[in-house]
C-alpha cells in the first residue's frame, strides 16, 4: 500500500564547477590510466572546484535554482537541512552559512552528516518535520567539495571523487504527489571501510598528523564494493516491499553515482532495464551526498520524469550508511 506524502518536491536545481579533471588528467599525476578508470568506475571525467570557492557558495547557486525552479521566495523557506561531510567549516553549521547567503530569514538551519547519504536522510528528517512539527517549506540540499580531502597520491581513492551541488524545495503534498516512503539503516561497527581520521578530536590537526594524511579518504575498495552492493539491494527491497510497489512500477530509478559497476549490480537484482537507470557517473565521478539531487535535477530538466512519474532512489556511504526513497513527481 502506498503511504500518503505529507512533503512533495516543488523545484529542483544544481551546480557543479565549470572545471573538469579527466582521466588523462590523472594520468599526469598517479600511475593510472584512462582504461582501468572506465573499466573498474565508468568514471571519465569529474568536476572539481577552483581554490576559493565555499561549499556554501557551491550549495547557495543550487539552491537558488531550485528555488527559481519552485517560485518560492527565500524568505518563504522555514527549514533548511543540508547533506554534507565537506562543509565550510567544523562549525558553524555550512546551512547557517547558506541561510545568509541566500537572504532566508525565517529559516532553521542545520547539516547532517550521512557521508554519501546525507541528501536522502535529510529528505527524510525533512518530511517527518514537515508532517509533525508544522514546517511548510523546506529546502534540503547535498553537496560537497571531496577534492578538498582527496590524497592526490593514492591512486585507489583520488580517481573516485568530484566536487558538486544539488538541492530540492519541499512543500505540501497535493494530489497524493511527493515523498512516499524511505527508509535508512547505519552499521557503525564498519566505520573504518570508509572514513577520514583527522581532524576530528581524536587526530587533532597537527603537523604529525597532516604529513601523515590522516585529514584524507581512507577507503578499503573492494569490501565497501561488497557492502554497497548488498546494502543498496537491501534498503531497495525494503522500501518497495513497505510502499507495496513492484520494481516495474518504477519510472526511474536514480542509484547513488559511485561506480557503474556499483549501479548495474542493484539495478539487475531487480530486473530494471537500463534505460530506465539514471547513470551521470561518468560525467561527475561520486559527489558523495551531492550525487542523488544532482541526478534528480538532471533528470527533470532534461524530461526524464515528468509529474505524476514514481521514481526510486538508493544510496550507500560512510559509516557505514545507506537510504532508499519512492517518490511521485
Ligand atoms: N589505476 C590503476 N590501477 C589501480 C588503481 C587505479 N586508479 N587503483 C587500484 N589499482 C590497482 C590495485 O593496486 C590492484 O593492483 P594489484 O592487483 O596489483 O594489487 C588492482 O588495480 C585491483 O585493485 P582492486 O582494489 O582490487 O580493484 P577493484 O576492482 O576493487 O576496484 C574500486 C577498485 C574502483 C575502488 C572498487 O573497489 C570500488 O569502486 N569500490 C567502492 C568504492 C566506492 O564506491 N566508494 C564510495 C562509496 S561510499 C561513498 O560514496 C563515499
Amino acid at each position: 500500500m502506498l503511504n500518503t506524502p505529507h512533503a512533495m518536491i516543488l523545484g529542483t536545481g544544481r551546480c557543479v564547477p565549470e572545471k573538469v579533471l579527466t582521466n588523462s588528467d590523472l594520468e599526469k599525476i598517479v600511475d593510472t590510466s584512462d582504461h582501468w578508470i572506465i573499466a573498474r568506475t565508468g568514471i571519465r571525467e569529474r568536476r572539481i572546484v577552483e581554490p576559493g570557492t565555499s561549499l556554501s557558495d557551491l550549495a547557495s547557486a543550487a539552491a537558488v535554482n531550485a528555488l527559481d525552479d519552485a517560485g518560492v521566495k527565500a524568505e518563504e523557506i522555514d527549514l533548511i537541512i543540508l547533506g554534507t561531510v565537506t562543509g565550510d567549516m567544523k562549525f558553524p553549521a555550512t546551512a547557517c552559512m547558506i541561510q545568509d547567503k541566500l537572504g532566508a530569514r525565517n529559516a532553521v538551519a542545520f547539516d547532517v552528516s550521512a557521508a554519501c547519504s546525507g541528501f536522502l536522510f535529510s529528505l527524510r528528517i525533512a518530511s517527518a518535520m514537515m508532517a509533525a512539527a508544522g514546517y511548510r517549506r523546506a529546502l534540503v540540499i547535498g553537496a560537497e567539495i571531496l577534492t578538498s580531502m582527496v590524497n592526490w597520491q593514492d591512486r585507489d581513492t583520488c580517481v573516485l571523487f568530484g566536487d558538486g551541488a544539488g538541492a530540492v524545495v519541499l512543500g505540501p503534498s497535493v494530489d497524493n504527489r511527493g515523498i512516499i516512503h524511505c527508509c535508512l539503516g547505519s552499521d557503525g561497527s564498519c566505520a573504518k571501510l570508509l572514513y577520514n581520521p583527522g581532524c576530528g578530536s581524536i587526530n587533532p590537526p597537527t603537523p604529525e598528523n597532516a604529513a601523515a594524511q590522516l585529514h584524507t579518504i581512507h577507503m578499503a575498495g573492494k569490501e565497501v564494493f561488497r557492502h554497497a552492493v548488498t546494502a543498496m539491494t537491501n534498503a531497495m527491497q525494503q522500501v518497495l516491499q513497505e510502499a507495496g510497489i513492484a520494481p516495474d512500477q518504477l519510472h526511474l530509478l536514480i542509484p547513488h553515482q559511485a561506480n557503474l559497476r556499483i549501479i548495474e549490480a542493484v539495478a539487475k537484482r531487480f530486473d530494471i532495464p537500463a534505460e530506465k537507470v539514471y547513470v551521470n557517473v561518468d560525467r561527475l565521478g561520486n559527489t558523495s551526498s551531492a550525487s542523488i539531487p544532482i541526478a534528480i535535477d538532471e533528470a527533470r530538466r532534461s524530461g526524464k520524469i515528468a509529474p505524476g512519474n514514481l521514481v526510486g532512489m538508493v544510496t550507500f556511504g560512510a559509516g557505514l550508511t545507506w537510504a532508499s526513497s519512492v517518490i511521485r513527481f
